[in-house]
């Protein structure tokens, strides 16, 4: 069997994650990396044993000796990179947000489904096992017809070092600035707790309203070419396609949290728990008679196949995988929305 050819995007903080996992897969061979930055890159091509380097896209495209690229951009970056990397003929998993706004993700979307290439977004926490059996004990009836949501997902990296100083550090910095591409909290996690809490309770939003706030964070909001305007709170109230109703919120002002989903699925027979933070994930049910007792238990999961596992696995079967780009871009269209009943201070309908 031939190797697939994998070429990395980008060589900031997560491609080192994708590398480590790309290369753990027997049938993938790291051919190229590419980034703007030439000392990056090649510090990047070093570490992780990658025999070819490009500072720009287009020369990698030239060369055309690769199969797949996992785009590892910046959120604004995704876009422009990726569409000629489908017109190129390559498969693509992209980063989230797959864009900036619905408008280009459905571009991506529609051009992606147009190639009949694979193409899948990196929503990371479709890895976690617990969440995969959250939903299938949802969708087995286990908790009956669900009727109220809630889902968090949250950081601390403004009140914390633990990743490093957002002060002086452009990876923090343009995820705080509107001008570099970013819609804030709501946009870089924000859809992956919408992911999680549609996924995981096996329903999507339709309803949408939410405020977002962002905070004053240095003199005149401003360090360097960075407008610290993007939002770093938001908290969202969602009616779901199966009816329920919910509370969706995010911010990375959550002091003492470095990253933790939680999501919690009521129904009328019973509900579940799903936390997962960086050092364990937890899927706790309360079931059946335990409802009387408010009893809660937590359950055994197995293992998943992970996001880069199934896009190895969808380039050698020749099918699309999800989480796909059609599917980000809808979650996008929820993001664009948001932002609009902030300013319009409404409910708004998917
Ligand atoms: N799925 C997850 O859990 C997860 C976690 C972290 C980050 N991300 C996403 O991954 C992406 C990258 O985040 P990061 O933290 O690694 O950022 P980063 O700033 O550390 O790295 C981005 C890299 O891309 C490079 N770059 C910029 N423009 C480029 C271009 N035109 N061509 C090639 N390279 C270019 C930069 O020089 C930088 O090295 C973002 O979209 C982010 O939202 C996802």
């Amino acid at each position: 069997m031939m190797p697939i050819r994998l070429l990395v995007l980008g060589s900031g903080g997560m491609a080192n994650t994708h590398a480590m996992n790309f290369a753990t897969l027997p049938d993938v061979q790291l051919v190229a990396a590419v980034d703007v930055d030439i000392a990056k890159v090649r510090a990047f091509a070093a570490r992780h044993d990658i025999p070819n380097t490009f500072t720009s896209l287009d020369e990698a495209i030239v060369w055309g000796e690769f199969d797949a690229v996992t785009n590892v951009t910046p959120d604004r970056i995704h876009h422009p990179t990726t569409l000629p990397l489908l017109a190129a003929g390559k498969h693509v998993m992209c980063e989230k947000p797959l864009a900036e706004t619905y408008a280009k993700a459905d571009e991506m979307a529609t051009a992606a489904e147009a190639s009949g290439l694979v193409n899948m977004v990196n929503l990371t926490y479709r890895n976690v096992a617990q969440v995969q059996k959250a939903r299938q004990m949802v969708i087995d009836g286990e908790i009956g017809r669900v009727r109220h949501i809630e889902a968090s997902y949250l950081q601390s990296w403004l009140v914390s070092k633990a990743w490093g100083d957002w002060t002086s550090e452009s990876q923090w910095l343009w995820r705080l600035s509107t001008k570099h591409g970013s819609n804030g909290v709501l946009g870089d996690v924000g859809i992956h707790i919408l992911d999680f809490a549609g996924f995981g309770a096996a329903t999507e939003i339709d309803h949408v309203f939410a405020r977002l706030k962002t905070f004053d964070k240095a003199p005149g909001n401003r360090i360097g070419e960075y407008d610290l305007d993007a939002n770093d709170s938001f908290t969202m109230t969602a009616e779901f396609t199966n009816g329920a109703m919910g509370v969706i919120h995010a911010s990375r002002w959550a002091t003492g949290h470095l990253n933790e989903l939680r999501l919690r699925v009521y129904g009328d027979k019973g509900a579940l728990e799903v936390i997962h933070r960086p050092d364990a994930s937890k899927l706790r049910a309360c079931l059946k008679e335990d409802v009387e007792t408010a009893v809660w238990r937590e359950m055994e999961v197995d293992p998943v196949e992970t996001n880069y596992q199934k896009f190895i696995a969808a380039i050698r079967e020749g099918h699309t995988e999800e989480p796909s780009f059609r599917h980000a871009a809808n979650l996008q269209k929820i993001l664009d929305l948001a932002l609009i009943t902030e300013r319009e201070r409404r409910e708004l309908a998917v």
